[in-house]
């Protein structure tokens, strides 16, 4: 299980401001029986909340149309930001869309697992899937649970991170009840989510010019390494209209605290500010003060990564002013880091 403590969030003070909204979902473990039901929910054009590696997603049948305008209900999100279909294998994604060269290498060397390709796509793709693109977002998750569930049905799931539009990405099954758990029936309980941050996303459409539309839990670094090509980061292209990523809006994964990022070094903050959260990198020297909440003992930034929503969560529990968050070095899941927190610290 998950150590909360490992991440410098003391577990007295999360029992102290325990959420205690209205939690009407059902959690269930993934038995063969409960995957079977819950199958059977997305049938029938249910939600169901699943599992992934990187952040739980909220799923409907991709190919029915009425399921998935729930799904922009039940996140207050806006019908102009697409969501991505998950497959069971790359077959299926080449029978929703169409793959050139190199959107089949990537594919090849990353599924399953935290990589979204933007590809032309099929007409049986609904409108409402794409926003009325005409390219569409595939993702093949590596999660175990995920991959049972998926490896039975005959449609593609379309899923959005399981968050109220604009608020953290939830990485475990509580996260996602805590905050969304009214508006949808089942969870599936795979436990925390390994990764802790969403998939990249690449539009390789442009065989000459790739482009790197998110950062995410895969890191630019290993994509260009592995597959031997350079990417254009598109992703900061976060103001500049809906062209090339429309989801992409400048405020996001943002806690109710106010966040600010800073650059210069945050030392012994808990004597500045005690109605302060200081989210740090790395563990500091000697014994730390509540207030203080770090990613990292060894200073792994994949280690940070997969803990900054639960981080942020739990400092949104516990009654703060404000969190300042210190600013991580531009490298492998730095970069997505330093994404998600200059996004969660926009106004
Ligand atoms: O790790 C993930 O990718 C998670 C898990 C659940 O798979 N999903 C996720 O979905 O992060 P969501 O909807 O929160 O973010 C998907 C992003 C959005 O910014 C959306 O606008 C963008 O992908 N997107 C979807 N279809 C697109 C398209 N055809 N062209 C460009 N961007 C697209
Ligand atoms: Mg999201």
């Amino acid at each position: 299980m998950y150590d909360l403590r490992l991440a410098g969030i003391l577990s007295t003070q999360i029992t102290r401001y325990k959420f205690s909204g209205i939690c009407m979902a059902s959690l269930l473990n993934p038995t063969d029986e409960n995957l079977n039901l819950l199958r059977n929910v997305l049938k029938s054009g249910g939600l169901v909340a699943v599992p992934t590696e990187t952040v739980y997603g909220l799923a409907a049948n991709a190919f029915d149309a009425e399921a998935c305008a729930r799904i922009f209900t039940a996140k207050g999100r806006p019908t102009n930001d697409p969501l991505i279909c998950h497959i069971a294998s790359l077959e299926v994604a080449e029978s929703i869309s169409s793959f050139n060269e190199l959107s089949r290498k990537l594919a090849r060397l990353f599924w399953p697992g935290p990589l979204t390709l933007i590809l032309p796509k099929a007409k049986t793709v609904p409108d409402i899937v794409t926003a009325g693109l005409e390219s569409v977002a595939i993702r093949c998750p590596m999660h175990s649970v995920f991959q049972q569930l998926i490896s039975e049905i005959d449609f593609p799931l379309a899923a959005p991170s399981a968050n109220p539009f604009a608020y953290i990405s939830p990485t475990t099954a509580t996260h996602v009840n805590e905050n969304l758990g009214e508006h949808i029936d089942y969870i599936l309980d795979g436990g925390p989510c390994e990764l802790g941050l969403e998939s990249t996303i690449i539009d390789a459409r442009d065989e000459s010019s790739p482009l790197l539309l998110r950062h995410g839990a895969l890191s630019q670094e290993e994509i260009e390494t592995t597959a031997g090509i350079r990417l254009i980061d598109k992703s900061s292209n976060i103001t500049q209209g809906p062209s090339v990523a429309p989801g992409s809006a400048l405020k996001h994964y943002s806690p109710k605290t106010g966040l600010t990022l800073s650059a210069a070094p945050i030392e012994e903050p808990a004597a500045v500010n005690p109605d302060t959260a200081y989210l740090l990198w790395k563990k500091p020297e000697g014994k730390n003060a509540e207030n203080i909440f770090w990613l990292s003992a060894s200073g792994s930034l994949t280690e940070a990564a997969s803990r900054l929503y639960a981080a942020l969560h739990e400092i949104d529990q516990l009654g703060y002013q404000q969190i300042i968050a210190q600013t991580f070095p531009e490298q492998g899941m730095g970069n997505a880091i330093n994404d998600r927190l200059r996004r969660a610290a926009a106004k």
